[in-house]
């Protein structure tokens, strides 16, 4: 039996810091881990031009634990007045490493997103010719369509029309949740990626909402029915390149989640290696863990994987904290709700 994995130092490809307070009682929680992490630009006001991405980028460099060398990798926030020109700036400056499209309305902080995607059509055609990627909230707004479907028709009737008018767009499906989306990314070619969340890999609607509604398990995409998690765990666990870790921790003050009506998002990133580590154990599968937490996502990036190397160990159950304190209140942090062995060595 394994006890012992080392792996190179894994990535996180999908991440919300937030800012001031709450940037600098989370931050430490991935820094611990993780040397690299795509910062989503869902703050409030979003980060939209390359000016507010440098300014972001330095207030997180400024936020970071003593002798970190931990990079941030800023995103913009595509709205219908961005202007491709800054985008291509940003993109030739360093300064970007892809930009983000939220459907308006779709998620925390989206009001500024996307309502009409013909009127981003040039800034999807510049970033096709830089081979700067897109990552995108693929969820579709309309009332009309159940919560539960609104992933799988965005593939539909948003995603693979905006492909097939924009050959060589590179897009990362954020946060699959469906066996739609894992079978679409699997289908899509170089210019196509997944990230996969941990809580999407361990728990389906049930866990959220048998015996009483948890709301610390309540992000979006929503959780699905049972029948699409082990489709994400296989497409997780199949060492194809196009699926890659994204943790998608997403920290919101305790009140803010405990609270009628409850805020998306599960602060994952403590605890995200370890329960990864349960569930590629758990699928025979951890000698794949290494290709979906360290090498995939710094492949489709098109960086190098990190140099520096993680062990993993297994033994007692470790303590999962029940919140983490800052500046801005408590923030509760995921517990899968069962023993988690693996432990990050220190
Ligand atoms: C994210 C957040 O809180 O910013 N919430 C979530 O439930 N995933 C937004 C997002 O990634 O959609
Ligand atoms: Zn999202
Ligand atoms: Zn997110």
């Amino acid at each position: 039996m394994t006890t012992r994995l080392t792996i190179a130092r894994p990535d996180d490809w999908h991440l919300h810091l937030r800012d001031g307070a709450m940037m600098e009682g989370v931050l430490p929680h991935t820094t611990a881990h993780f040397a690299r992490a795509i910062i989503m630009p869902n703050l409030v006001p979003p980060v939209v031009t390359g000016d507010d991405a440098a300014a972001y980028r330095d207030r997180i460099l400024a936020a970071l634990p003593e002798g970190s060398d931990f990079r941030p990798l800023m995103t913009l926030y595509l709205t219908e007045t961005t202007d491709p020109a800054d985008v291509r700036k940003a993109a030739a400056d360093g300064l970007i490493s892809a930009v983000k499209l939220y459907p308006a309305g779709a998620t925390t902080n989206s009001a500024s997103g996307v309502r009409d995607f013909d009127r981003v059509r040039a800034v999807f055609e510049a970033m096709a010719e830089i081979g700067l990627p897109l990552c995108v909230h693929g969820e579709v707004t309309r009332p009309e369509i159940d919560i539960f479907d609104r992933e799988a028709v965005f593939i539909d009737e948003v995603l693979d029309p905006i492909r097939r008018a924009t050959p060589g767009l590179r897009v990362v499906m954020e946060h699959i949740t469906t066996a739609e989306a894992a079978a679409y990314a699997a289908a899509g070619g170089d210019d196509l990626a997944a990230t996969i969340t941990v809580q999407h890999l361990m728990l389906d609607r049930n866990d959220m909402l048998v015996g009483g509604m948890r709301p610390h398990y309540y992000c979006l995409p929503i959780l699905k029915r049972g029948t699409h998690r082990p489709k994400l765990v296989e497409a997780a666990t199949s060492g194809s390149p196009q699926f890659f870790l994204g943790t998608d921790s997403a920290p919101h003050p305790q009140h803010r989640k405990e609270a009628e009506c409850c805020a998306a998002g599960c602060f994952t990133a403590p605890v995200a290696l370890s329960c990864l580590a349960a569930v590629f154990e758990e699928a025979g599968a951890l000698d794949r863990l290494e290709g979906f937490t360290s090498q995939h996502g710094p492949e489709f990036y098109g960086l190098p994987v990190n140099p520096e190397k993680i062990t993993l160990e297994k033994g007692d159950p470790i303590d999962i904290p029940a919140t983490v304190e800052t500046g801005a209140g408590p923030v509760a942090v995921f517990n899968p709700g069962r023993p988690l062995h693996w432990r990050v060595a220190p």
